[in-house]
């Protein structure tokens, strides 16, 4: 299993594909909402093994900071440590861009996977389409 910036296109097509299957099939998010037009300006991390896109993330970049969406992974190899990999892996990223720290909208249900790799909840939950989040950040510097 790699996890890295995908290499090309069809990686590319692969991670967008990946998340209309889990965000927009299983989860009801509508596609117009996941497909936010902000995909040409990120990078694109994967989790690859023998040529099959397994997970995905994205970081956006601002202002000496990073923020971390669209974090997938194929519903047949969740609880392998692949979620968890790719939070590292973005995690080098935004640090050789110089980034302070990460942000992120955590569902819910999940925070303990980003709260198992350091970063705290910040105010109160809060409903994006039809899902409840809640604000995490992870300080790098
Ligand atoms: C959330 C998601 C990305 C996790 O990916 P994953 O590869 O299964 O995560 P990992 O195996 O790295 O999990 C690491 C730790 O995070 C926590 N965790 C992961 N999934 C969890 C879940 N569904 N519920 C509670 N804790 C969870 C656990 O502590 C886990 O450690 P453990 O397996 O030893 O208990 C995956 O379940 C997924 O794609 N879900 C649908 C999309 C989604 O909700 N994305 C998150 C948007 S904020």
């Amino acid at each position: 299993m790699e996890v890295r910036p995908a290499r090309d296109a069809a990686e590319l097509a692969q991670a967008l594909k990946l998340r209309d299957r889990i965000f927009c099939a299983e989860q009801g998010v509508s596609a117009g909402a996941e497909r936010d037009g902000r995909d040409g300006e990120a990078l694109h991390l994967v989790a690859v093994d023998e040529g099959q896109v397994l997970g995905t993330c994205r970081l956006l970049f601002g202002d000496h900071a990073a923020f971390l969406g669209r974090l997938a992974v194929d519903a047949a190899h969740r609880r392998r440590g692949i979620g968890a990999a790719l939070l590292r892996e973005a995690t080098e990223h935004a640090l050789a861009v110089g980034a302070r720290r990460i942000s992120l909208h955590a569902q819910l249900d999940v925070c303990e996977l980003y709260a198992g790799v350091g970063y705290v909840e910040l105010g109160e939950p809060f409903v994006e389409e039809g899902i409840d989040h809640v604000a995490m950040e992870k300080a790098l510097a």
